[in-house]
């Protein structure tokens, strides 16, 4: 899902950026009214073709697995949540959170975090107008940002390792980061530890480890459940379609292996 990565940011460049933006804002800022058209060099395109439904559908799978005994988490933690709206719509499933912290070490998505969830602005995105050409849309992040004055951000532009973080949170995310970097067994491990007794671990992968990351090949597993020991419950597990678009006219679909487990009291 990475872009080519450039000097200035690790991780992606503003093509990486815009693939990001669209397929998990875009379908946000319709719902808030925002009408501007996508322009397209290959004609107008779907939007429902642009959209990746992944991040409501893992929020919702993650609320329908433990409302009954979960009613009101206080805090969570998404390690490399890009632009945040799997954030954003566990928000929302659960007002309960007052305190989101996120390690993002991406400056380009951290800022874009901020800008969506934190700070409400009228700014722009990038978007994909053609293979090499990208354009911007402007967009007002008020409303969103004005739902979560009551919520304690802490955005942390680093990548996860053991020391990182030294609390524990109720709610501890880490989607489609593992095979896209060279230690996934300490980001599992920093996961794991960050994760209150009785907190839910969310962990999702798409598998697709790449030399490019990983320092030791044999860290690569073919089932995330490997990660976890009889200290950990599952409470559910499932795939989920990803999409991430490339040029106008062409995304790549991920097949997203989602994990649910919660940490035993004991
Ligand atoms: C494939 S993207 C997935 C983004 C988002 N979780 C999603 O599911 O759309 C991988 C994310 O992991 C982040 N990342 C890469 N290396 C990381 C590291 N060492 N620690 C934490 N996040 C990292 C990237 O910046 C990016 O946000």
């Amino acid at each position: 899902m990475a872009s080519t990565p450039e000097n200035d940011d690790f991780y992606l460049d503003e093509r990486g950026l815009a693939s990001y933006f669209e397929c998990s804002w875009l379908s946000k800022f319709r719902e808030l009214g925002n009408a501007t058209p996508l322009t397209s060099a290959s004609g107008k395109i779907p939007e429902d073709f642009i959209d990746s439904p992944f991040f409501a559908k893992v929020a919702g799978f993650v609320f329908d697995n433990t409302k009954e005994f979960f009613p009101a988490p206080q805090n969570m933690l998404e390690i490399g949540p890009a632009l945040g709206r799997t954030c954003h719509q566990t928000l929302q499933n659960f007002p309960s959170i007052t305190s989101v912290t996120v390690v993002e070490p991406s400056k380009r998505l951290l800022n874009g975090f901020r800008r969506l969830l934190v700070e409400g602005q009228i700014t722009s995105f990038p978007y994909i107008h053609s293979l090499r050409e990208f354009k911007s849309l402007e967009v007002d992040t008020r409303r969103i940002a004005d739902e979560y004055r009551h919520v304690d951000f802490t955005l942390i532009n680093e990548p996860m390792q053991s020391n990182t973080i030294t609390g524990q949170f109720d709610l501890v995310y880490c989607l489609n980061v593992i095979d896209q970097v060279t230690t996934p067994i300490e980001i599992v491990s920093a996961a794991k530890a960050c994760t209150k007794r009785n907190g839910i671990l969310v962990l999702a992968c798409s598998y697709q480890w790449s030399k490019k990351y990983l320092e030791r090949p044999q860290d690569m597993v073919g089932d995330i459940n490997e990660y976890f020991d009889t200290s950990w419950e599952q409470l559910g597990e499932t795939n989920f379609e990803y999409k991430f678009r490339f040029n106008e006219r062409f995304s790549q679909l991920f097949c997203v292996h989602v994990v649910l487990y919660r940490k035993s009291a004991l």
